[in-house]
């Protein structure tokens, strides 16, 4: 919990103590820090308040408060996001959800679960194990990553292939909106034709419509037990290939690459063994159904006769198929102290190949002075391209030079038809580079409903918009 909140000194801490507890609000600096930034690192977090709202009526009375004032909220979930969403920079008010946390309800027979907006990914994903069932989103972070900030940003992961983005389990929602209104998003429903769904408007709107405060989330089957390969590829033009034979031959729950660079660095953080006796220049780690596993062998060997794969290995037990994950999964966490620039690209899958070889051919070039770690869901088509802070760089000149990079490398996703941020969100470090992916008329039509939604623009200033 933070630690107690310090007497307040103007109007709007006088407000907010009138709304919420001592031990449910903190200006202590420590706690302004903590709560006023998501994981990425080039931002400054510069909150005036946290506070942490336990109903939804706190929450209305909050957005209300806001719009008297005024004052600037920042929605927080469980700061993992990568692209400054869920940054305060100007004096805003963070709305953490962490006490607004509980499994509200279940029902069996829809397989459907009615949470609040603070419930833990990981915890949602256990509660549906207990239940012999299977809430399929999942990442690196769901460990503390939050439902409301899956929905804000519409988070992806590891079984896109196969299970789909957050908006795929999302039944309904409860908004708060930016006037103050409370809307009850479909109610979990399957079936509902009456206009406008103002749920998917919501999800991946980052927090600047309202605040989400309740989801109606579907669970489903668990899988079949599943097994994971790791190949070694002579070069990135070889992914696509490799994806194609596996498609054509074994049902995939993931289909994720790397880099030596990015497995260099996680091995080292980790102290984690290679997966394959030699080195590759690049790596697909690809996980598919237990049953599938001769139509899985056939394609390896395919792989291996065209030179698409130069070595494999396969998991022999959910131990090794974890250990093999952590190549994969911990490549974030192993660079983070380097201070990445993140990009979040997406191209269509038929479009990977002609993307990849023009992608890397510019990059091989746009940054001779910095370490550049590929990694992503080559699956579903989103690739993660992170540059790395060299240790004498400061991080402003840093920040300034890869924004320098960035017009070419998003003409060129445009140029595909892809998007400049999959899965991350736009927050504040792709925001000025939206044009790339959004045409000026809908980015007028998001700048209206932004207006209807929110009418004196209380929340999130600056992300997305
Ligand atoms: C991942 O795929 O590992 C996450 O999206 C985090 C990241 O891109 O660094
Ligand atoms: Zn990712």
């Amino acid at each position: 919990m933070p630690s107690q909140a310090g007497p307040g000194t103007d109007a709007v801490a006088d407000a907010l103590a009138a709304l919420f507890p001592p031990e449910r609000l903190t200006r202590v600096p420590a706690d302004l820090a903590h709560w006023g930034r998501d994981s990425t690192t080039a931002y400054r977090a510069a909150p005036s308040a946290v506070v942490f709202p336990k109903t939804v009526d706190e929450v209305v009375a909050l957005v209300r408060l806001a719009n008297a004032e005024p004052l600037k909220l920042v929605p927080s979930g469980g700061r993992t996001g990568l692209s400054g969403g869920a940054v305060a920079e100007h004096g805003e008010v963070v709305v953490s959800f962490d006490r607004m946390n509980r499994i509200l309800d279940f029902k069996p027979a829809e397989r459907l679960v009615r949470c609040e907006a603070g419930v833990v990914t990981g915890a949602l994903q256990a509660f549906a194990e207990e239940r012999g069932l299977f809430y399929p989103v999942d990442f690196a972070s769901s460990g503390s990553s939050q439902i409301g900030g899956n929905i804000a940003t519409n988070a992806g992961g590891i079984r896109v292939i196969r299970y789909g983005l957050t908006r795929d389990w999302i039944a309904g929602l409860t908004l708060v909106t930016g006037a103050g209104d409370v809307l009850r998003c479909n109610n979990g429903l399957v079936k509902n034709a009456t206009g406008y769904d103002f749920r998917h408007l919501v999800i991946g709107s980052e927090g600047t419509l309202g605040l989400v405060v309740e989801a109606d989330v579907r669970l489903t089957a668990p899988p079949e037990p599943q097994r994971v390969m790791v190949l070694g590829c002579p070069e990135f033009s070889a992914l696509p290939p490799v994806l194609d034979v596996f498609q054509q031959q074994a049902p995939l729950s993931a289909f994720e690459f790397f880099s030596d660079l990015a497995l260099a660095k996680v091995r080292t953080a980790r102290e984690l063994h290679p997966p394959l006796g030699e080195a590759c220049p690049f790596y697909a780690l690809l996980e598919f159904d237990e049953s599938a596993l001769e139509a899985a062998s056939r394609a390896f060997e395919r792989c291996l006769d065209s030179g698409w794969a130069l070595d494999g290995v396969l998991s022999q037990s959910d131990a090794q198929a974890a250990k093999l994950w952590a190549l994969r999964e911990g490549i974030s966490e192993s660079i983070a102290p380097q201070t990445p620039y993140k990009n979040d690209i997406s191209v269509p899958v038929s479009d990977m190949p002609a993307f990849l070889e023009a992608a890397d051919a510019l990059i091989g070039t746009a940054y001779p002075e910095f370490e550049v770690c590929w990694y992503g869901h080559i699956g579903d088509g989103n690739l993660h391209l992170n540059i790395l802070k060299p240790a004498d760089w400061q991080a402003a000149p840093f920040l300034e030079r890869c924004h320098e990079v960035s017009p070419a490398l998003f003409e060129l996703v445009a140029k595909h038809g892809g998007s400049i941020s999959a899965e991350h969100g736009v927050g504040l470090l792709k925001r000025d580079f939206l044009g790339y992916s959004r045409s000026a008329e809908e980015v007028a039509l998001m700048r209206g409903l932004k207006r209807v939604f929110d009418p004196n623009g209380v929340m999130n200033p600056g992300k997305l918009l």
